[in-house]
């Protein structure tokens, strides 16, 4: 077995008010110094225990995600990437990730030229930035730290330091703000200047890949919060208008649509999220979902780590095999949920479902109609068994997989 390890580091500078994820401030925690080193001893820890529970000897990707990974400091996130090489062997590391928001610029340029150095050898160094918008309202009102002109004199130095190994992605959200309230032409979400910059960029050769998302508000984040109050003036059709604006500049630039909210030059698709929707093993330090490896009897085994951090680095900083057991919970995951966490990851990339016909046990038993109903639609290519989304059917996948399964 050759997993991808997800590293999860939950600490940002500061709660952006959009953001679902949890997240803690660095602010708020006492002693932060203190105990991002405990963190970061904690997390080598785990992987070493999930490689003597599991006898792993290769890993395939590493990922350090969720948060504002840099929060926890250059010489931690080197260190705990030199560990991963030095108990697994180096050359089966197919890419590693990390997830960066473009400011403070010259630390993060800092940052990227010092591990670009450390690790010149590794095949794939992805790079993950959370550009969000370009917008100076919306990058105001979302609380992001810099600017238009900030952010294009990072990217500008990011393109100088750009080595043969490293693939760049940015990652935009369609916030579907308007620029200014009395507006009602189409131009409202967009500045001539930012559209410019953003087509330049998808035409240059630097970018390899985008993540574009579409605003997604849960009842944790503060502008739901403030949705609900009417104090914010969001409405999901001008998120939609905005995110086909760059979704059609992104496909006309040549990146290819290879999952609902991921776009990519040939040969540039992140090799670690492939392993999430390809249903591959993966394991991961910190985190509370579920994630899933199979065992040698054909069953899948789903983990779940315990959820408060202090625990986790108090049991954890046992290195035992009963302290992995007390800090990582697992279950026997059903066929039929694994046949649904498949059939939903799958049909929502480019590749789609091979053979329906495996999926029988979750599909509605009237699908054949409702298929022909999704194809006449334009939502769905049905070449039997082959099923794939089309690019319409994409933008409406969950309503898709909701007609198809439940
Ligand atoms: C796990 S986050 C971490 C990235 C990084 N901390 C940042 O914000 O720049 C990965 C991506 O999720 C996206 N994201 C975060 N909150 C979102 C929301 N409410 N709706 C849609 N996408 C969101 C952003 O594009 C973000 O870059
Ligand atoms: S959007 Fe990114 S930087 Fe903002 S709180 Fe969420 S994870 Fe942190």
């Amino acid at each position: 077995m050759r997993p991808g390890v997800y590293i999860h580091i939950p600490f940002c500078e500061n709660k952006c008010p959009y953001c679902s994820f949890l997240v803690f401030e660095k602010n708020k925690i006492s002693k932060f110094e203190n105990i991002k080193i405990k963190y970061a001893r904690a997390l080598k820890t785990h992987l070493k225990l999930w490689k003597d529970k599991l006898n792993i000897n290769q890993v395939r990707t590493i990922y350090f995600g969720w948060g504002t990974p840099l929060t926890l400091g250059e010489e931690n996130l080197i260190d705990i990437t030199q560990y991963v090489l030095e108990i697994f062997d180096p050359d089966q590391i197919e890419e590693i990730s990390i997830e960066l928001n473009p400011s403070p610029h010259q630390k993060v340029l800092k940052f990227i030229k010092k591990f670009n150095q450390y690790f010149k050898n590794i095949f794939r160094i992805r790079y993950s930035i959370g550009i969000q918008s370009l917008q100076p309202e919306v990058l105001k009102l979302a609380w992001r730290d810099y600017n238009f002109i900030s952010v294009s004199t990072f990217l500008r130095e990011l393109r100088n330091l750009k080595q043969q190994n490293n693939v760049i992605n940015l990652d935009f959200i369609a916030f579907g703000i308007p620029r200014s309230s009395n507006k009602k032409d189409l131009s409202k979400f967009r500045h001539p200047t930012y559209i410019k910059f953003f087509t330049d960029l998808a035409n240059s050769s630097f970018v390899d890949s985008f993540s574009l998302y579409f605003l997604e508000l849960f009842a944790w984040s503060l502008w739901y919060k403030y949705l609900k109050q009417n104090k914010l003036d969001i409405k999901d059709e001008d998120s939609w208008e905005e995110f086909n604006y760059l979704k059609q500049i992104i496909t006309q630039a040549g990146y290819s649509r290879y999952e609902v909210s991921n776009f990519s030059t040939s040969g540039k698709e992140s090799i670690h999220n492939l392993i999430y929707w390809n249903l591959e093993p993966y394991i991961a330090l910190w985190v509370w979902w579920a994630w899933f490896l199979p065992q040698q009897n054909g069953t899948w085994i789903r983990w779940e780590n315990i959820k408060n951090i202090y625990e986790y680095i108090n049991i954890i900083s046992n290195d035992s095999e009963e302290a992995f057991s007390k800090a990582t919970k697992q279950e026997v995951v059903s066929h039929q949920d694994l046949l649904f966490e498949e059939f939903f990851l799958r049909l929502r990339t480019k590749w789609g479902i091979k053979d329906i016909r495996k999926y029988t046990p979750i599909l509605q038993s009237s699908r054949e109609s409702k298929i022909k109903e999704l194809a006449t639609q334009d939502l769905i290519n049905y070449a039997p068994p082959a099923l794939k989304l089309t690019d319409k059917g994409m933008d409406l996948s969950n309503e898709v997989i909701t007609l198809l399964t439940s």
